[in-house]
């Protein structure tokens, strides 16, 4: 029998080849936003290594929502040209075209991870003023305060979302994902580690819920009816209160649902540095599991589904409808070959394209 892994999945009339994703992964190649020569390379292979979707990494809804100065942004359209390439390249190699959007919030503005990860000093020329919900710092190396935001700032953040999603929309993007995960600006409103506003955009959870469900109605109404809409959500924090964390975002995953969400990607909220993550081997499943069967989304989840064995156990036993796959693709961006042969899959070489396959089929290569 075919294992799940390799069975197709459906959103309507877009059909993905099997329930691998390549995760949104930063590649702090940019300039300006821009991709560089790097970006269709490193897409193109990694759809051709057989996944059915690929997420491009983190994209910002403005330059102040990028994480890092050689993060990629959506805020122009000459930015939505450019992406254009990475899109006919991902589509070439067999995959959906997704990609993600976000703002960086109080996280923004920082050095690259091979460069210290953390905030560029305010006085350095490559810096740039972080606004947040609240002026509280993550801490850590991401100490710098933020502006807090003004209506206005929310008003005009949530158009840039709109207006990227367009952009998205009109590059050829076929899969969005909204980033309301990581410690980011979606998720500083969701939080109380960094949410302490008095007005309706703080306090209560409807409160902090409010900027992630506007943004979401609004993205929902420029995002075409036919594409899937899919949001990555840090559901727990693995704080003290995570009881209470995971029920609040059960319940927003059900208005998520009612506004038009396609599927939930279920993730971390990397809120504070003193969060107690319990790494290791699918790390998120039972989390995932419950998420998703209580909301009635279909989706993913992610972090260390580090076998295919794992990550088929995990679509059998309801877990993921799909996984979103990181750094094992990194290793190797041929990864759904090599899960199709670790699951006996009947002809392994046939996810890959024939250049590869031909050479790789049981005949040639045992
Ligand atoms: C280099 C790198 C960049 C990442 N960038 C993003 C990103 O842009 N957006 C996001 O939601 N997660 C990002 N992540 C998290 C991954 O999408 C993924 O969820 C995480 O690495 C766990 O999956 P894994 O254990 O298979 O690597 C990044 C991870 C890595 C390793």
């Amino acid at each position: 029998m075919t294992p799940k892994l390799f069975t197709p999945l459906s959103f309507g009339r877009l059909t993905l080849r099997n329930r691998i994703a390549v995760s949104p992964m930063c590649q702090y190649q940019a300039i300006d936003g821009l991709p560089t020569d790097w970006h269709p390379a490193h897409y193109l292979s990694l759809a051709r290594g057989g996944a059915g979707l690929v997420v491009v990494e983190a994209t910002a809804v403005s330059p102040e929502g990028r994480i890092t100065p050689a993060c990629l942004g959506l805020w122009s359209d000459a930015h939505a040209a450019a992406l254009k390439p990475i899109v006919d390249g991902i589509k070439a190699g067999g995959a959906v075209p997704g990609i993600q959007i976000g703002h960086a919030g109080r996280k923004a503005s920082a050095n690259l991870p091979w460069e210290g990860d953390d905030h560029i000093p305010a006085a350095d020329p490559r810096a740039w003023e972080t606004i947040a919900p609240s002026p509280v710092s993550y801490g850590d190396g991401l100490s710098r305060v933020p502006h807090e935001m003004t209506r206005a700032d929310i008003e005009r953040v949530k158009e840039d979302f709109v207006a990227a999603a367009k952009r998205a929309r009109d590059a050829g993007f076929e899969f969005l994902m909204l980033h309301f995960a990581h410690g980011y600006l979606a998720q500083n409103f969701l939080s109380r580690w960094s949410n302490q506003r008095t007005d309706d955009y703080g306090g209560s959870m409807e409160n902090r819920a409010r900027f992630l469900l506007e943004t979401l109605e609004a993205v929902r109404a420029v995002w075409p009816a036919h594409l899937p809409l899919a949001a990555r959500l840090g559901v727990i924090e693995f704080d003290d209160q995570d009881e209470e964390t995971v029920a609040e975002s059960i319940a927003l995953a059900k208005r998520f649902k009612k506004l038009g969400l396609d599927f939930l990607d279920v993730s971390m909220g990397f809120s504070t540095p003193g969060a107690k993550i319990p790494w290791g081997p699918g790390q998120l499943r039972q989390i995932s599991k419950r998420v998703l069967e209580e909301s009635g989304l279909p989706g993913s989840t992610t972090w260390n589904i580090n076998t295919p064995a794992l990550a088929e156990e995990m679509l059998q036993e309801g877990a993921a409808d799909l996984v979103m796959i990181g750094r094992p693709m990194l290793a190797n961006p041929h990864w759904p070959f090599m899960a199709a042969r670790e699951l006996g899959v009947q002809n392994p070489s046939a996810v890959l394209p024939p250049s590869y396959a031909h050479w790789l089929s049981r005949y040639h290569f045992n």
